[in-house]
């Protein structure tokens, strides 16, 4: 089957894949549907620690209380062919986005590796916070930070598209 064409492509990029990214991506798919826009959406771990497993019970569980579609997604390693099928990666934290830029240093040179949450002005984090060891509140903290970031970040995908 021929792959179909998208106006543009996110990756979003956390350490396990298991909890943030797949989040982002979920709700990069769900809003990018609500907007009717053509944007490709993935996620993926710098670690293969939990390579093809769903998202962690209790991102599950939280995406549930919000009826955020979570389906079909499973934990991957980020591969060295990311680093040129995508217009966007984005890394959930610093220290990711950090591994990123030496990971892929001809990608951190034309714009294609981003910080997710220096696309939101308005937000009080400067990072989406590793809730792996944390609590329930950490895990609906990354779905906020997720569903209060995407609008700003498809914004910025949108006016590249003109
Ligand atoms: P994520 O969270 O990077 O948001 O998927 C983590 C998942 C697993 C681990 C750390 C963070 N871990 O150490 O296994």
């Amino acid at each position: 089957m021929m792959q179909p064409k998208y106006d543009a492509s996110l990756l979003f990029v956390c350490l396990g894949n298991i909890c943030r990214s797949p989040v982002a991506e979920a709700v990069c798919r769900q809003y990018v549907t609500r907007m009717n826009l053509n944007i490709r959406c993935d996620s993926a771990g710098l670690h293969d620690y939990h390579k093809g497993a769903l998202p962690d019970s209790r991102t599950l569980k939280n995406a549930a209380l919000h009826q955020l579609d979570m389906s079909g997604i499973r934990s991957r390693k980020i591969t060295v062919n990311d680093g040129n099928q995508w217009d966007y990666i984005i890394a959930m934290d610093h220290s990711v986005y950090e591994q990123l830029k030496t990971q892929f240093p001809a990608q951190a040179q034309p714009n294609v590796l981003y910080e997710f949450m220096a696309f939101n002005p308005q937000a009080q984090w400067l990072e989406v916070p590793d809730p792996y060891y944390g609590t329930a509140k950490d895990f609906e903290l990354v779905y906020e930070l997720c569903v209060s970031t995407m609008p700003w970040i498809v914004q910025k995908v949108k006016s590249a598209m003109l």
